[in-house]
């Protein structure tokens, strides 16, 4: 039996020690918001944070969570009162078709319960892992700066138009 604590609720699941944190998350415990997209650590659609670290659940198996508490999207925010940086990323419309998304918050949440005013450097070191196949990095590091107090760094200049 393996014991998991996901979003603050304790479960007791009778499943391979190997499996895939997030096969555990989607088809056990009926938690859709991190997504399954390469299976190979390559995309980060899958990322939650277990412990203080984002980490892909793709390659986690639950075995080696231990008694590190997982947090996922549906812990964060609802419909009706999101979160922060949930609230930043629909004010900036920061996705297009959405599947990076939760990953992406994820990713941003465990920087900001870690270091809630990160500098332009380690924003983009912590984000650099997850990808966005719409290409709407830029939005949403601006998502994340709104919520970390973060000026918008100056714009290129001398380029030719
Ligand atoms: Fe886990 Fe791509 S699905 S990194």
């Amino acid at each position: 039996m393996i014991q998991l604590t996901v979003n603050g609720v304790q479960h007791a699941l009778d499943i391979d020690p190997s499996t895939p944190l997030l096969y555990a998350l989607r088809n056990d415990l009926q938690l859709h918001g991190a997504k399954f997209g390469c299976g190979l650590g390559q995309c980060g659609a899958c990322t939650v944070i277990v412990g203080d670290r984002a980490v892909f659940s793709c390659l986690l198996p639950v075995s080696a969570i231990g008694n590190r508490l997982v947090r996922t999207i549906e812990g964060l925010g609802t419909v009706d009162h999101p979160s922060p940086l949930q609230k930043s990323f629909i004010e900036l419309q920061a996705a297009q078709c959405g599947y990076c998304i939760a990953g992406m918050v994820m990713r941003a949440q465990a920087l900001l319960d870690r270091t809630p005013h990160p500098t332009e450097v380690q924003l983009r070191e912590q984000m650099e892992p997850n990808l966005c196949r719409c290409g709407t990095h830029i939005r949403i590091l601006a998502a994340i700066r709104q919520v970390a107090g973060l000026p918008e760094p100056a714009q290129a200049t001398g380029a030719s138009q």
